[in-house]
């Protein structure tokens, strides 16, 4: 039993007085390319972290839903499952509410619950914690109550609680990965139609390493930014008559960014942020990239998407402009220290860099990368292997 399910059983019986009926766990994650086309019904590759959100859990009779996490301040959060209603931005307790009120809103039998989390995945690093929170609650009440739903059913009933209950207008990647990714793959995920395709991706065998840089950076800009690029996006498809970016064929950018430049109608009304043909380009680019990272992937190349990754990286920090300092920092200072690609991953603006090393080359790259931090004056980065992991299980 890992010290997290330990823990998890333990605080469980601390809070409520009692054994729970199980243990459930749903991973973090990393994106290895793919940024912010899914909400672009484009194609994204993430990949599972060791790093996991566990939940103990009991379903309850009387529709009483009582919430407790052994890494929030405060103490039992109770709330009754016929109250729920959308409450934008009411703290961490509002992800597992959001799953209730979204199962329950689907016509599902779920009553209350008690749940005790315990996480190993850090919060605020663009590694996907509330995905892991929302998921692992969302199949511990799928056993509880008998759904009998499926990974993709209970990943798209987590979005909707998140876009719908806590009000983050998030794509279906962070949920997805954290439901259906398999040990020693990458998950290849067509966000249009939801088809999946696990990849092989043994960086051992190949003798590489995937690190995370944690820069345990937030930047305050995020917030609104994520919903103004979805926006740019959703305008730059209707001034190009597409039903989504998606449908801009790479063969066809040039022809789309000539057409853009010929309809200023399409910029944003707030006019913050980049303009529509630099998200069109990075869209239109980066879905491209994941193709060609699969198929390099497929022709057994790992090291050969070195270059895709960081390419991916210029393209969100010049077109889609959601990097900072310390993202490019951590990327240019790896690469300078031999890495064989880096890039940003996630909703940006913060958060966690990725780097593809050789195994022998991956420690002195991390203290490269540690020491131009200290440099430049930015807190230590914490850094890990990204070892590709499982998704949501239930444990016990
Ligand atoms: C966040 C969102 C995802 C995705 C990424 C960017 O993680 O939750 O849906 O859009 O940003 O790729």
């Amino acid at each position: 039993m890992s010290t997290t399910q330990a823990a998890a059983a333990e605080g469980f019986r601390a809070v409520y007085g009692a054994a729970p009926e199980g243990l459930w766990a749903a991973p973090g994650r990393v994106n290895l390319i793919g940024e912010h086309t899914d909400y672009n019904d484009g194609f994204v590759l993430p990949l599972a972290l060791p790093h996991t959100t566990v939940a103990a859990a009991s379903a309850r009779p009387d529709g009483v839903l009582r919430l407790h996490s052994g890494g929030a301040d405060g103490g039992i959060v109770e709330l009754r499952t016929d109250d729920l209603r959308p409450a934008p931005g009411s703290g961490w307790a509002a992800y597992p509410a959001g799953i209730v009120w979204a199962l329950r809103e689907a016509g599902l039998p779920v009553g209350g619950a008690d749940v005790h989390y315990e996480s190993t995945v850090p919060t605020g690093a663009g590694l996907s914690s509330s995905a892991a929170l929302e998921v692992v609650t969302a199949l511990a009440l799928n056993d509880l109550y008998g759904l009998g739903l499926d990974r993709p059913r209970l990943a798209r009933l987590a979005q909707r609680a998140e876009n719908a209950f806590v009000g983050v207008p998030c794509g279906i990647m962070d949920q997805t990965a954290a439901a259906c990714c398999t040990e020693g793959h990458a998950l290849f995920l067509n966000t249009r139609d939801l088809t999946r395709r696990q990849v092989p991706f043994d960086l051992a065998a190949e003798g590489l390493q995937l690190l995370v840089v944690d820069t345990c950076v937030q930047h305050e800009l995020g917030d609104g930014a994520y919903a103004q690029r979805r926006a740019g996006c959703e305008g730059g498809a209707r001034a190009l008559g597409v039903r989504a970016l998606r449908d801009v064929p790479y063969a066809h950018l040039s022809e789309a960014l000539a057409r853009l430049d010929g309809e200023p109608g399409a910029e944003p009304a707030s006019g913050t942020g980049p303009a529509v043909r630099d998200l069109v380009r990075h869209i239109v680019t980066e879905n491209h990239r994941v193709e060609e990272v699969i198929a390099r992937l497929d022709a057994g190349e790992i090291r050969a998407i070195g270059p895709l990754l960081t390419a991916g990286h210029a393209s969100l920090r010049d077109d889609f402009a959601i990097s900072c300092a310390e993202l490019d920092l951590a990327v240019d200072s790896a690469l300078a220290a031999g890495a064989l690609g880096a890039r940003m991953t996630g909703g940006g603006f913060g958060g966690s860099a990725l780097v593809l090393a050789e195994r022998s080359a991956a420690e002195h790259i991390g203290t490269a990368v540690t020491k131009a931090f200290a440099a430049a004056g930015h807190i230590a980065p914490r850094i890990f292997p990204a070892v590709p992991s499982a998704g949501a299980r239930r444990l016990a």
